[in-house]
């Protein structure tokens, strides 16, 4: 069965259909070509597939797209503004918080989910946090360095903020 839904994407109005079984991270992927989401697993532990949706960070992989009628999504492709990187993604830049990449979209989005709900993390609460995203190069300890670095210049950033702004009033919040 098919099921129309009507989303935005970082900004952007969205309308398409979907099978009911269809997870959010292929409507990303695969419809919308925003291929910045990664899949790492399939069993909802790696937290490559991580987007905000209303504001909060989720697994897209965990996510029926069909659920997502009436949301708003932000992928790794939102984040920047007219070409800056956001204070997440410039702290990996500046701390060397990636090595191949391929979590690094999901690091980014799950830690300036973490800067929305704590502006000042310690290593110890950013190790915590980010414990549901995995990384196979890194060690993690340029991750933890990237997202401080972040807390310290500028935070989650402008659109992560808007996001969640627009979103505070929403009784369901969705945790990743
Ligand atoms: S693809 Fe691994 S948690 Fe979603
Ligand atoms: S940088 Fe390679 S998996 Fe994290």
């Amino acid at each position: 069965m098919r099921n129309n839904v009507h989303l935005t994407v970082n900004g952007k109005p969205v309308t398409t259909s979907v099978e009911s079984r269809q997870l959010l991270v292929y409507l990303l992927r695969e419809q919308l070509g925003m291929t910045g989401t990664h899949v790492g697993c399939d069993t909802s532990n790696c937290g490559a597939c991580t987007v905000l949706l209303d504001g909060e960070a989720v697994k897209s992989c965990t996510v029926l797209a069909a659920s997502v009628d009436g949301s708003s999504v932000v992928t790794i492709e939102g984040l920047a503004v007219a070409g800056e990187l956001s204070p997440v993604q410039e702290g990996f830049r500046q701390c060397h918080g990636l090595q191949c990449g391929y979590c690094t979209p999901g690091m980014v989005m799950a830690a300036t989910s973490l800067l929305l709900d704590d502006p000042d993390p310690t290593p110890t609460q950013i190790r915590s946090d980010l414990d549901g995203n995995l990384c196979r190069c890194t060690g993690y300890q340029m991750i933890v360095e990237s997202v401080r670095w972040a807390a310290e210049n500028g935070g989650p950033g402008a659109i992560a903020d808007a996001e969640r702004s627009a979103h505070a009033d929403d009784t369901v919040a969705v945790t990743s």
